[in-house]
Parts: structure tokens; sequence; C-alpha cells
């Protein structure tokens, strides 16, 4: 036994806290701090194992003796609390459907996963996202204009459209199309939450059967008429005899979109907030353009997108000397990790010029964010573009969160903006 039942006791109300309550869901930095200080490798009394130093998570990630196994995403149902039985049976039933049609590369194992990420690196080029840079900074115009029309606006609303637009444009979605993935989209990432309601979770599988059939569509329609864009490049693969089959390639861009989209936008509305909440660091960052790359990756460690993640132990093994037995879950708490002092100074100082390495926001090892230079390069365009622009951009509002913990972001930052 990892944790003793004091300690479960104990260690089960920050979870609890952290993920459930309001003040959790609002900041939650002091809950990874007592867990990271008192128990930072965490067996909750439901069996999952919770890490939360920048070290132990990294490990994990890149020690392939942890995989997904049959895991239905990074929340699962980890929480120590019962769920009920027929929010049990819905996810049993959904994850028994996704297996016998084409799961996604997040939910792989080599060597499934290995074959697929190949053949879709193989469309999903450095070249491709490169010559997505002027998209990405058309598009960022296009909100900044209707930001700038407005004098301000809800943040959310109005920047968030530049990943889903990004994606659309890179998949080759039509521009007519764009906005209606956006409540697809965000219906369908409920199913990685830590404690989603049946509700949710039908909303969820609703949401990516819509998005299956769109998608069988439009790849009907590309093998008529071939673009340049990735799902045409997809087919060419499939085409080519290699082994991506057509549910195969509908599944990727679907994942594209799903894991793509409110993590962007989340990066670009906690960006905002952080802003905000550090003055001195905004004025610092308006003064200095040229800080905006390492502004981005500071976005990106104090305010996650993505606040946890997770493995199964596929085999017998341990994490900083502790055992591990086959076929545990681990949860690794990115957001925990990326406040860890170890690896960070004064790490809950929200620093615009901090440069001491990536943190852990887009996983690492095999499963490392397929989409992380396109997202990089989106927060920095939307950034560089805003202090080009206006010379102050304020908040003008309560900030709202969504209320969700795995991929933690606003629902409004209401702003307003000053022209240069
Ligand atoms: C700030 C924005 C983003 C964040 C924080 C983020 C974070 C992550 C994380 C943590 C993972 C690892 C999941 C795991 O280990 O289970 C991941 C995987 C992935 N991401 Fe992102 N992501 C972002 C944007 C994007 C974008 C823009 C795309 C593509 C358009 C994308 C596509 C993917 C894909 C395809 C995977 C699965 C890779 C695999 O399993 O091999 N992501 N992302």
């Amino acid at each position: 036994m990892i944790s003793t039942p004091e300690e479960q006791q104990i260690g089960d109300d920050y979870l609890l806290n952290l993920f459930l309550t309001p003040e959790g869901v609002a900041d939650p930095a002091p809950w990874y701090k007592k867990l990271r200080e008192n128990m930072p490798i965490f067996e909750s009394s439901n069996g999952a194992i919770f890490l939360s130093r920048f070290d132990d998570c990294h490990g994990v990630f890149r020690d392939n003796r942890f995989g997904k196994g049959d895991q239905s995403g990074p929340g699962g149902s980890m929480l120590p609390r019962e769920e009920s039985p027929e929010v049990v049976a819905f996810r049993e039933e959904v994850n028994a459907a996704r297996v016998r049609t084409a799961p996604s590369l997040l939910f792989l194992d080599p060597p499934d996963h290995t074959r697929l990420r190949g053949l879709v690196n193989r469309a999903f080029t450095p070249r491709r996202i490169d010559s997505m840079r002027m998209s990405i900074r058309e598009l960022t115009e296009e909100c900044l204009d209707e930001l700038a029309r407005e004098g301000g606006g809800d943040a959310m609303e109005i920047l968030g459209f530049l990943p889903v637009n990004v994606i659309g444009e890179l998949v080759g979605v039509p521009r007519s199309d764009w906005n209606y993935f956006r409540p697809l989209v965000n219906d369908g990432v409920a199913n990685l939450e830590a404690s989603p309601t049946l509700e949710e979770l039908q909303a969820s599988h609703a949401a990516f059967t819509e998005m299956g059939e769109y998608f069988r569509e439009l790849l009907h329609e590309r093998k008529q008429n071939p673009q340049n864009d990735l799902i045409s490049a997809l087919i060419e693969v499939e085409e080519s005899g290699d082994r991506i089959s057509e549910d195969e390639v509908v599944s990727t861009v679907i994942l594209l979109f799903a894991a793509g989209m409110e993590t962007t936008q989340n990066l670009i509305g906690n960006g905002l907030a952080a802003l905000f909440k550090n003055p001195d660091e905004y004025h610092l960052l308006w003064d200095n353009p040229d800080l905006v790359p390492s502004a981005v990756e500071e976005m990106l460690r104090w305010d996650s997108p993505v606040q946890l993640d997770g493995r199964t132990a596929l085999e017998t093994t341990e994490i900083s000397g502790i055992k591990i037995e086959q076929g545990r879950s681990v949860v690794t708490l990115i957001g925990a990790a990326n406040r860890d002092p170890e690896k960070f100074t004064n790490p809950d100082s929200f620093l615009v010029r901090r440069d001491e390495g990536p943190p852990l926001s887009f996983a690492s090892g095999i499963h490392y964010c397929l989409g992380a230079n396109l997202a990089r390069a989106e927060g920095q365009e939307m950034f560089a573009g805003l202090i080009r622009r206006f010379s102050s951009v304020q908040q003008a509002g309560e900030l709202e969160q969504r209320g969700r913990m795995t991929l933690r972001g606003f629902k409004t930052v209401p702003v307003s903006v000053t022209e240069r």
C-alpha cells in the first residue's frame, strides 16, 4: 500500500476540494501544493495514483511501461467517490464501441500508436505547419478587427475563433462550416473530465457521432476532388496502401479538432487572465513585444490549458522507488508539476521573461502533443497581434471559469481595447 488509510482520507479530501469545489476550480494551486509537499505519490481510496512532482510526471510520460491501456481518457473515473451505475454503464458502452471502430492515436499504445502517429506525421509535416503561419496571422487579424470594431467584447467569443478557424483551414473544412464545430467540440471534450454527468457524457458521445458523420462525408467528397489540405493528404496515405483505414482518417481528423480547439482557446483566455492578475508583467510585455515567445511559454506553465493526464501501468514497475502494480491508473497532475519549486524558481510567480525550459503542458514522450508548434504559433501570433494593434487591453468585467478541470479555462473573458 502506497498511502496509509489516514493519508488516504486527507488526500481524498484534497482531491475532492481541488476538483469539485468552486474554490478549487478557481485556484487549484494551493491544493496542488499540499499534495506535492505532503504526498507527492498519492494513492487515493479508489486505487488511482496521483503524481504532483515535475520529475515523476515527466518520467511517467517518457516511460513506455506506462501506456493508455483501456482508459477512457485522462480524467476517466479517477475521483475517489462512487459514480452512478448509469454513468459507468454508458462509459463502458461507448468505450466498447470505440474499440470496435477506430480509437484515435491519443488512446493507443505501441505498436498501433507508432504506426498511426508515423502515418499522421507524414501528412502533418513541419512544412504544412510553417505554411500555416501566414494563415494564422491573417485569421488573427480578422479576430482583432472585430475586437477593434466593438472596442472590446468577450475575448473567448471573439479571439476564441482563431483555433477553430486554424484547424478548419488546416484540415480542409469549408469556411462556411467553421462555426458549426464550436459547440460540437465543446460538448465533445466533456468526456475527458474527472467527473462528467450522464447528460454530459451523452452530449459528448452525440457530438463525436455527428462529427464522424460530417467527416465521413467530407472524406468521400475529397476522394473525388483532392485539395491541398490535411484530409486529402491523409487520404493519399490511405490510398498509397499504407495501413491507415478510412475510420482512422476520420478519428484522426476529429482528434485534431477535439485536441486543438478548446486547449488553444484556453491558452488565449488563461494568458489574458494571467496578464490581468499581474499588471507589472502585462506592462513589461506590452513594452517589449520580443518577449512574446517566453510569455506564451509562461502562460502555458502558469495556468496550463490541460491540467491532468493519465496512464496505466502496463507492467509492474516503480516511480521514484515506489512499486506500482500492473494495471494501476496513474494520474499526472500537469498543473501541479508546472508549479514544482524543484523545477521552476518562485513557481507561483508569473514572469514573462522566465527561461527555465518547457513546462509539461504538452506532456512528453510518445504522446507529446502533435499540435504543440501550431498552438505556440497561434498563441504567439495572437499576443503579438494584440500588442501591435492595441495600446491597451483591459479586463472589463468578471471572468467566469468554465468549471472544468482536465481542460481548464474561462467561459468568458470580457475585455476593452484602445487602438494605437
Ligand atoms: C495550448 C494548446 C494545447 C495543449 C495545452 C495541448 C496539450 C496536449 C497534451 C497534454 C497532450 C498529451 C495527451 C496525452 O498524453 O494523453 C496532447 C496530445 C495531442 N495533441 Fe495537443 N494540445 C494543444 C493544442 C493542440 C493542437 C492545436 C493540436 C492539433 C491541431 C493538438 C493535437 C494533439 C494530438 C493529435 C495529440 C495526441 C498525440 C498522441 O497521442 O500521440 N493539440 N496535447
